[in-house]
């Protein structure tokens, strides 16, 4: 067996030393927008560091465990915290969670993330739906390619499933949450951009950025997983807006617009389990 197949399942079997609960849809929660899971119907947490091996988070805001629980009557995994590619881990760290989160029954990724605005029309606090992604972090998937996992050469021609878009849209929209749409760019981080950086992510294509989602999505879509992604617009990226960037900002925003952010996860969940 592969050295990283071995990993993960020792994670595998530590976690079902804890509960046999079974998630149906699994859920990560990016900077300020944690709180969500601890309004849920928990059932079982299990703390990153009581799972051997496993890549735990330094950054200030992320909590670190994996809730289980219901939201309704769906069975979800939440990922309180994630860790990020900045803080030193390798990919294969950085995307073990979401691989486990399969393993243990997740059929559905939901990914969530604060990230800045580079198109110009976004506003602080909107939430946006990521129909597509540039990712210009090294690719999780560079290595030996178990093939428990996927296929070594996997397509990526649709990463965020359009029948889960057209969900969380019409989710949104009978919530009479305003919704925009547009194509998140992952950059390592963990400096924000210059302005000359975010031109360029801008002329590449990118309405969003952050330093996460992305190598997260592609290694959910090598599982074979369907995936869905929302950034909650933190800041304006810097040279859009003339004020310098703060986390205590970022963290500050996700926290305001956290009461709509969680009824519109909420409802695009109980819509998406629905077509399950
Ligand atoms: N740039 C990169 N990552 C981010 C930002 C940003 O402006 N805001 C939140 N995460």
């Amino acid at each position: 067996m592969s050295e990283i197949y071995e990993r993960l399942m020792r994670c595998y079997d530590c976690v079902r030393k804890k509960t046999d609960f079974t998630p149906k849809i699994a859920l990560v929660l990016g900077s300020g927008l944690g709180e969500f899971a601890d309004g849920i119907d928990i059932r079982v947490t299990v703390d990153y560091n009581e799972i051997e091996d496993f890549p735990v988070s330094t950054v200030l805001g992320h909590k670190g465990r994996f809730v289980f629980g219901y939201i309704g009557s769906v069975p979800v995994v939440i990922m309180q915290g994630r860790v990020h590619y900045y803080e030193g881990y390798s990919m294969e760290d950085v995307v073990l969670p979401i691989r486990l989160m399969k393993m243990l029954g997740a059929e559905v990724l939901l990914l969530t993330n604060a990230a800045g605005g580079v198109n110009y029309s976004f506003e602080c606090g909107d939430f946006m739906l990521i129909n597509d992604q540039i990712c210009m972090a090294p690719s999780p998937l560079i290595g030996e390619n178990p093939d428990e996992l996927g296929v070594r050469f996997p397509d990526m021609s649709e990463i965020y499933s359009k029948r889960l878009r057209n969900i969380v849209k019409s989710s949104a929209r009978s919530l009479d949450i305003p919704l925009r749409e547009g194509v998140y760019i992952q950059l390592t981080g963990p400096n924000y951009e210059s302005p000359s950086e975010v031109r360029m992510v801008r002329i590449l294509g990118a309405d969003a950025v952050g330093m996460s989602t992305a190598c997260e999505a592609i290694a959910a879509r090598h599982m074979g997983m369907e995936v869905v992604g929302i950034s909650c617009i933190s800041n304006l990226a810097c040279g859009v807006s003339s004020k310098p960037l703060s986390h205590a900002e970022v963290q500050e925003t996700a926290d305001k617009a956290a009461p709509k952010f969680t009824a519109l996860i909420t409802s695009s969940i109980l819509n998406i389990a629905g077509i399950l």
